[in-house]
């Protein structure tokens, strides 16, 4: 696609006196994409619904998409959230600044721009020392969903941020590569037990280390799941690749197969180096440790697209901590890869 959005680019700041503009520029009421420790967020004034749209209008995102609120402070969730459960004291104390999204009965002060008319509102706090300071200077809730653009993997660097959103943002705050790399865990606490809507960057058994249970992931049938975590199409964690999923032992075969069909050039992503590879397979840097692989991801698939690569067949990393989204991403990002 190519628009005005290219020709004109945001203005990129960094450290305390960026932090300063960004604060003024959200204040104002307008568009700052700015660092967290999972994937770079798109922050607008929470409590200014105006400013909210603009978030919609330049993402290209549905309007009934509810967004995340941050926050400086685990204080300021008794006045974004109607209820809050003893659950929710012990995640927010155990993960909190961190990748962990809590999901609460909204209070009044939560718009409608940004439940997307729902009775409920996302919590978090993130734990970047840019994004708190922004966060602090603000003074209240930063609505912020990914700063790409709808459809697209999430950003984790501010050049892929100004590559996605141009100059539709107003401000860019660099604050380097992401180091979780995928979004955070989201946990609905609105149920009669806690659930996994999205898993992310904590991990499922250190959830269940703190509330002393195991904590279900959400995976009723999917016009179900999109009503409860709109957003989470298949769609939406795709790269312009296909995807395809192979375990370490067969990808050298999977990939053989894909170049012998002689349709656009092969790529792959695994955690550590393949034997036996033809030479027409363009093997992405492995990332080891689940880890590793979660904070190189995105980049990856947005390097997979730049290098042209038509087929990037996956190995996923073992499901242990951090290891459970990426397996998620890859999977959705495979069955968006169907025909
Ligand atoms: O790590 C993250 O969570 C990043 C950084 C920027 O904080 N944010 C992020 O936002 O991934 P976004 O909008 O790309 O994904 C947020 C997800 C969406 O799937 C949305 O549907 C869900 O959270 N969500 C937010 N508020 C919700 C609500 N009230 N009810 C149901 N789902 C909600
Ligand atoms: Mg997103």
């Amino acid at each position: 696609m190519t628009d005005d959005r290219t020709a004109a680019l945001p203005e990129v700041v960094e450290g305390e006196l960026g932090v300063a503009r960004a604060a003024e520029v959200i204040r104002a009421g307008g568009l700052v994409a700015f660092p967290t420790e999972t994937v770079y967020g798109l922050g607008a004034d929470a409590t200014d619904p105006a400013a909210v749209a603009r978030i919609f209008a330049a993402k290209g995102r549905p309007a009934d998409h509810p967004l995340i609120v941050h926050l400086g402070d685990a204080g300021l969730v008794e006045a974004w959230a109607d209820v809050v459960p003893p659950e929710a004291h012990l995640l927010a104390d155990a993960f909190w600044p961190g990748p962990l999204t809590l999901l609460l009965w909204r209070s009044p002060k939560a718009p409608d721009a940004v439940t997307g008319g729902r009775d409920t509102v996302g919590l978090r706090v993130p734990d970047h020392p840019l994004a708190l300071r922004l966060l602090e200077a603000v003074g209240d809730g930063v609505a912020a969903p990914s700063a790409n653009r709808f459809g697209k993997v999430s950003p984790t660097t501010a050049a892929d941020v100004v590559a996605d959103l141009g100059a539709s943002v107003d401000l860019v705050l660099d604050g380097g590569p992401c180091l979780v790399g995928v979004e955070s865990t989201i946990v609905d606490l609105t149920g009669e037990a806690p659930v996994v809507l999205r898993p992310g960057g904590v991990g499922l058994d250190r959830l269940a280390e703190v509330l002393g249970r195991e904590v279900p992931v959400h995976s009723g049938p999917a016009p179900e799941r999109a009503a409860r975590a709109p957003g989470m199409l298949a769609a939406h964690y795709a790269p312009t690749a296909r995807v395809v999923l192979a375990e370490a032992a067969t990808a050298a075969e999977v990939t053989a197969a894909l170049v012998a069909r002689g349709e656009g050039r092969v790529g792959l992503l695994a955690p550590g180096v393949t034997d036996g590879l033809s030479p027409e397979v363009v093997e992405l840097e492995p990332a080891g440790t689940p880890e590793e692989y979660a904070r190189l991801l995105y980049a990856r698939l947005r390097q997979a697209d730049r290098l042209h690569i038509e087929w990037l067949v996956c190995v996923p990393p073992t499901a242990r901590g951090v290891g459970v989204a990426v397996r998620d991403r890859l999977a959705r990002a495979a069955a968006a890869s169907q025909p």
